[in-house]
């Protein structure tokens, strides 16, 4: 059973984010119930969940009451936790009233999912949205194993500190009997946390002993399924907006950005650096061009409407400083298309620019490098500071506040041999080959169960 906040039944055409990729992946390998919120509000919240069955993958949906919409998920969830697992101190905006929705919304999944529970079920919670959910399995007397995947960062013990609960989220993970990040230096992060802050036990296999719970903290670094890129890619000539963008491009290299509209993703920055590319580099001039996809999310967030703003005004100045009558050097499109088209953007670019400030994985890097073919690979621009960097070291690692730097690597980007592009390619292909979504999901569920028997 998997359990996240957000849970779309696939209807086609959707452009989900990393999570709901690798989930349906995931789940269509080992079958399974999945279980959250349909997207949508309800003045009454509490109605049984409506269930659905795709792709031999059962879902069990239901909304969320306005006030568990507002506190829970825009409240605690979006303007405390994700500013604060992302490092953005600065931008929390912490309520009372968030808490108390967060925690309350969290036993009320737990209510409706007992019904669901058969007693072999595993049950498999992800991220940091549904932290509590575990302790009030707990005390409703569930005994089926329980593992908690972390999809974002896990912040350094300092940061973490700066959130009134902390010890109460540290508490509530350690009633899974798995907890799983993104890389090691999140393990770590949380390992570290318990044994400064707290009278945890933590041994050096990622132990946890606390006042009689007792957990695991490993990294399962999430994935991608390749072949299902590669098969889009393939198909790629019968999609007319595919079609359409090769033409208007007249031959110029495409540079790449795909991304939720989200702060965490260093847009800004990395627009100031493509301006920096065309200041310093007058020779790419009308040979270029930069599409960036921000895909709407979370606009009634006061801090992404804000971004909004700021963004369209910084491609206004880049196009009105260096656009000519049939060249406009930035493409910035506001709004989301199919996986697939996507996935053909990704497979058309000379170079892909993926430069968060902080991010847990990052899975375009990932689909980036799946799409592309030995022929005539694109360059990967990757920031040091997503979690993919660990394994795809191999592209050229930047770090985003270097604006100038990451010009640098772009200009490198293009004029890159042949020969080195293949190499590079190839070796991240063969990581993320040798780690792929399905690899990530069982070596997760295969832990779990070791953890129960031990
Ligand atoms: C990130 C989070 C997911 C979330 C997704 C989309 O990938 O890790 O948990 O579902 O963003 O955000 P949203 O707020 O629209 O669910």
């Amino acid at each position: 059973m998997v359990v996240s906040n957000r849970c779309n039944v696939p209807r086609g055409g959707s452009a989900p984010g990393g999570l709901a990729v690798a989930l349906t992946a995931a789940l269509r390998e080992c079958g399974g119930l999945w279980f959250g919120w349909n997207g949508k509000v309800a003045e009454d919240g509490g109605r049984k969940p409506t269930m659905a069955r795709v792709d031999e993958v059962d879902y069990a949906t239901l909304p969320l009451a306005r006030d568990a919409y507002e506190g829970y998920y825009k409240g605690y969830a979006n303007r405390v936790l994700w500013p604060l697992c992302h490092y953005r101190v600065e931008s929390i905006q912490y309520r009372h009233w968030f808490e108390d929705r967060y925690w309350r919304t969290n036993e009320l999944f737990a209510r409706k999912l007992l019904p669901l529970l058969g007693t072999d079920d595993r049950i498999w919670v992800h991220d940091y949205h549904l932290i509590p959910l575990g302790s009030a399995l707990r005390e409703a007397e569930v005994r089926q194993p329980l593992g908690f995947f972390l999809h974002i960062p896990f912040p350094s013990p300092d940061v973490l500190r700066a959130l009134p609960q902390w010890h109460r989220l540290l508490w509530d993970l350690c009633a899974y009997d798995l907890v799983g990040f993104q890389t090691r230096d999140d393990a770590q992060n949380f390992l570290e946390a318990l044994r400064r802050l707290t009278r945890a036990k933590v041994g050096r296999d990622g132990s946890v002993s606390w006042d009689g719970r007792r957990c695991r903290a490993a990294a399962f670094p999430i994935s991608i399924d390749v072949e299902e890129v590669c098969r889009m890619v393939q198909g790629g000539r019968d999609i007319r907006t595919v079609r359409d963008l090769e033409r208007s491009l007249q031959g110029r290299a495409l540079i790449v950005g795909v991304d939720r509209l989200d702060y965490s993703k260093g847009l800004p920055e990395r627009f100031q650096s493509y301006a920096h590319l065309l200041a310093n580099y007058p020779q790419v001039h009308g040979r270029v061009v930069f599409l960036q996809v921000a895909q709407p999310s979370r606009a009634d967030v006061p801090e992404y409407a804000q971004l909004k703003t700021r963004l369209e005004a910084i491609v206004g100045h880049i196009n009105g400083e260096f656009a000519e009558f049939d060249w406009a050097p930035i493409r910035y499109i506001n709004k989301t298309y199919a996986r697939a088209t996507i996935m053909n953007f990704l497979a058309m670019a000379r170079v892909g620019l993926v430069t968060p400030l902080r991010d847990g994985m990052n899975l375009v890097a990932k689909e980036f490098i799946a799409a592309q073919t030995s022929e005539d690979p694109g360059v990967l621009i990757l920031s040091e500071f997503a979690g993919a960097a660990r394994e795809l070291d191999s592209a050229l690692l930047v770090n985003p506040h270097d604006q100038e730097s990451v010009a640098d690597a772009l200009g490198r980007a293009m004029d890159m041999p042949l020969e080195e592009r293949r190499e590079r390619w190839q070796h991240g292909l063969d990581r993320i080959r040798g780690n792929d979504v399905f690899h990530w999901s069982r070596s997760f569920l295969e832990a779990l169960e070791r953890c129960r028997s031990s």
